[in-house]
């Protein structure tokens, strides 16, 4: 298909002003956690202010078929919702009848066949057309090693998922390939069913909410740095506490803010009780290094997740070199960082952002395909991003143009905050998307214009 045949699912005009403050949606990686978490545990657990996005909901319909009570306190707000969990504990889980539904969800998907690698049935994990084409080699690999057994199509490497779980499982000592918090964490959920020390070493540092939130619940997991790289050691077969969880704001969602805020000519944002945990504030420092004028407000907190309102205002930006470890820091972020780049005076170069073809959807390619539409000079070179930008020029040289969101939550956000800075109109063939990680954004776009 053309761009000119996209229909004209949602049109976005440019902002004269972006004025307002805002509540995100709970973090959509914290909420998965503290769900699954609660499900593991007998007892009752609240996850407040969760995330209320289709993604976290369908980790909670996994665990209601499992037999956990999953429960709304109140009504969602600005995609943020409380839940209580009530669950009689792993052992009292019952054996599915039908097909796990992860839907959109990856880190359902990926957390939850650890979960199950390490529990006594027989389940089959699948989920909508983006997720069937994403790679689950990489868990299969080490859940097998640790004595599941799981199969998937197309030689094991794409869902359904099928698995046959085992009360017991064995400890292993994992290397990942890729730096993914979801195989680090599909690991050590499994290695709660597991005798003895379970090692992964990641190249990078990753996402480590599974270890805060684990630790916190009485198990034994320590990360430490280990020959220029970063280890991960947990004492195997611990029995997970019920626990409260206050869920912050979700920072990849406000990255969309801070490049609207930081870009546009007239604006002054405040993101309100913005998770800043080290290993995914990523975004935040990039969009500092590029000269974004962003000021962190810390926000105390007994929760395990350090928080911060962040006020940013129009910023001159400039472009930076990323590297792949900066890559794997802020791989949701990219494609909003490369709308800042296009923004900024001078040349981004992104290196080593491969994983970011396994997401949602490509991302190297939508990104491309879509901003080159609205007028940026960008181009894609195998697995690394270029992009040109044109600061001094009136709109950034974006003019709104139709294009594709490929069902991407985090191509259509990007490309809707792209055409509040474009001149003209900007219509995506689907908005739609964007309740996976964020539902109410386009309110809160309109909002943030008034
Ligand atoms: C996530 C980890 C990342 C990220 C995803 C959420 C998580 O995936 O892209 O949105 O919650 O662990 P990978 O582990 O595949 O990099």
């Amino acid at each position: 298909m053309s761009t000119s045949d996209v229909p004209a699912g949602v049109v976005v005009r440019p902002a004269a002003r972006l004025r307002g403050r805002l509540r995100l949606p709970g973090d959509k990686s914290i909420t998965h956690r503290a769900l699954i978490l609660a499900g593991i545990a007998e007892g009752e657990s609240r996850v407040m202010g969760g995330s209320d996005g289709l993604d976290c909901n369908s980790t909670a319909g996994v665990l209601r078929a499992l037999g956990v009570t999953v429960e709304r306190l109140g009504s969602a707000e600005g995609g943020r919702v409380d839940r209580l969990v009530r669950s009689p504990g792993r052992s009292g889980w019952h054996e599915p009848v039908g097909v796990l539904d992860a839907g959109n969800s990856g880190t359902t998907l990926r957390l939850m066949a650890g979960v199950l690698a390490g529990t006594p049935m027989y389940t089959v994990l699948d989920g909508d057309a983006s997720l069937r084409g994403r790679p689950v080699a990489r868990i299969i690999e080490p859940l097998r090693r640790m004595g599941a057994t799981l199969h998937a199509r197309s030689a094991d490497t794409l869902p359904p998922v099928t698995i046959v779980g085992r009360a017991s499982l064995a400890a292993i000592v994992h290397r990942s390939l890729v730096p993914s918090a979801q195989v680090k964490s599909a690991v050590l959920l499994a290695g709660l069913s597991a005798e003895g020390m379970i090692q992964v070493h990641e190249a990078v540092s990753t996402r480590d909410h599974t270890e805060r939130m684990l630790r916190a619940r009485g198990v034994a997991v320590r990360g430490v740095p280990a020959d220029g790289a970063w280890l991960v050691t947990m004492e195997g077969g611990a029995t997970v506490q019920a626990l409260d969880e206050q869920v912050p704001g979700d920072v990849s969602a406000a990255a969309f803010w801070l490049v609207a805020g930081a870009a546009h000519r007239d604006a002054e944002l405040t993101l309100e009780s913005v998770g800043v945990n080290p290993t995914r504030r990523a975004v935040i420092d990039l969009l500092g290094r590029m000269g974004a004028r962003i000021l962190e407000d810390p926000v105390p907190t007994a929760g395990a997740e350090p928080m911060a309102n962040l006020s940013v205002s129009t910023s001159d930006l400039r472009g930076i070199d990323l590297e792949a470890e900066d890559v794997a820091r802020a791989i949701d972020e990219i494609p909003a960082l490369c709308l800042a780049a296009a923004c900024a005076s001078g040349t981004t170069r992104i290196r080593g952002a491969g994983e970011l073809r396994r997401k949602e959807s490509d991302r190297i390619a939508g990104i491309v395909d879509g901003l080159t539409a609205l007028g940026v000079r960008i181009s894609a070179d195998g697995d690394d991003i270029e992009i040109t930008g044109a600061a001094g020029r009136r709109s950034f040289g974006l003019v709104g143009a139709p294009v594709r969101t490929h069902d991407d939550h985090r191509l259509a956000m990007t490309f809707a905050i792209a055409g509040l800075l474009a001149e003209g109109e900007t219509s995506l063939d689907e908005g739609a998307s964007a309740a996976v990680s964020y539902p109410g954004f386009f309110s809160d776009l309109e909002r943030m214009r008034a």
